[in-house]
Formats: C-alpha cells, sequence, structure tokens
C-alpha cells in the first residue's frame, strides 16, 4: 500500500510559523492533508477547540496554503485517522527533548493500529527554538511575535489578552 493521506494532529494552541512549515513540507509528500485539532486533556488550552480550528485556518488563508482540510477531534488520535480514513500521521520534531514523548507517542499509536505510520519532519533551523507556549508568554507581556505567527494569530492573542 502506497502512504497517499495523512493528519497532522496537535494543540495549536495557537499554530505558529513552526507548525506552517510543518503543512508546507508535509503537503509535497501527502495528497491528502489534513490538521487535526485535538482536545489534549493534558494541557489546558489558552484558546478553546473552536477558536483554535478558526484561527488555524486563518492563518492558513493568510500565507497562501490551500487544500488542508482543519478539523477537530476529542478522542484517541488513532481514531481520528481511522475516522477520516488516513495512512498516516505527520508530527514536527524539535530538538532532542521531543524525541522521548514523540517516541512514546508513535510506538502507541503504532501498537494501537500497526497499519497507521508516524511519519517524523525535522523542523527548519530556525523554528527549532519556537513553540506555541513561547509565543503566548512573549505575546502576554507585549512583546512582537510577528516573525513568530501570522498576523491574524497576532491578533488573535492581542484581543484574548486584552491588549
Ligand atoms: O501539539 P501537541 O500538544 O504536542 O499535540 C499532542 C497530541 C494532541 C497530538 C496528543 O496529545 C494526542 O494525540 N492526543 C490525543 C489522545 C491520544 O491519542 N493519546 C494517545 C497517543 S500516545
Amino acid at each position: 500500500m502506497t502512504i497517499t493521506s495523512a493528519v497532522y494532529p496537535g494543540s495549536f494552541d495557537p499554530i505558529t510559523y513552526g507548525h506552517i512549515d510543518i503543512v508546507r513540507r508535509a503537503k509535497k509528500l501527502f495528497a491528502r492533508l489534513l490538521i487535526a485539532v485535538v482536545a489534549n486533556p493534558n494541557k489546558t488550552p489558552f484558546f478553546s477547540i473552536e477558536e483554535r480550528v478558526a484561527i488555524t485556518k486563518a492563518a492558513l488563508d493568510e500565507v497562501g496554503i490551500t487544500g488542508v482540510e482543519v478539523i477537530s477531534y476529542d478522542g484517541l488520535l488513532i481514531d481520528c485517522a481511522k475516522a477520516y480514513k488516513v495512512d498516516a500521521i505527520v508530527r514536527g520534531l524539535r530538538a532532542n527533548s521531543d524525541f522521548d514523548y514523540e517516541f512514546q507517542m508513535a510506538l502507541t499509536n503504532r501498537d494501537l493500529d500497526s497499519d497507521i505510520e508516524t511519519v517524523f519532519f525535522m523542523t527548519a533551523g530556525r523554528y527549532s527554538f519556537l513553540s506555541s507556549s513561547i509565543v503566548k508568554e512573549v505575546k502576554r507581556y507585549g512583546g512582537d511575535v510577528s516573525s513568530f505567527v501570522p498576523g491574524c494569530v497576532e491578533q488573535a492573542l492581542a484581543r484574548k489578552f486584552g491588549h
């Protein structure tokens, strides 16, 4: 079987240029790519799941990425992959510190369904430090995040922080 479709899951709280870089590159590999904004009970999200979906769609629009479906999912990632009939899960890897968690997730997901492969993309060097948490922290104190996120994301952060 040739893998043609993939889901790129995450909290996307909010989406950053690091995520967008992975989307652009994954799009070249997979004929069908979905972004799944996943409700992650291990984290208390800053934006609601509806807000994260809307912001993710607006960000893709702003940077001119078309043909990527954005969905939300509350449940096991592997069930999301099956429900949407995709063959692979895409994840980005930044530094070494991501590895243990990603390895654990990939092996768990493979155990749950060995037909669905996890495919990793190495982050672009310039985004290797970037995370949604860092963006929120900088913006909370009024810092400039324009090199980290598209304008619509920056505006959503500003509104939420009441700037
Ligand atoms: O952007 P994040 O927070 O690193 O994404 C983590 C996410 C949402 C992909 C992960 O927590 C997840 O898959 N959650 C769904 C629940 C699940 O399937 N857990 C078992 C996988 S080990």
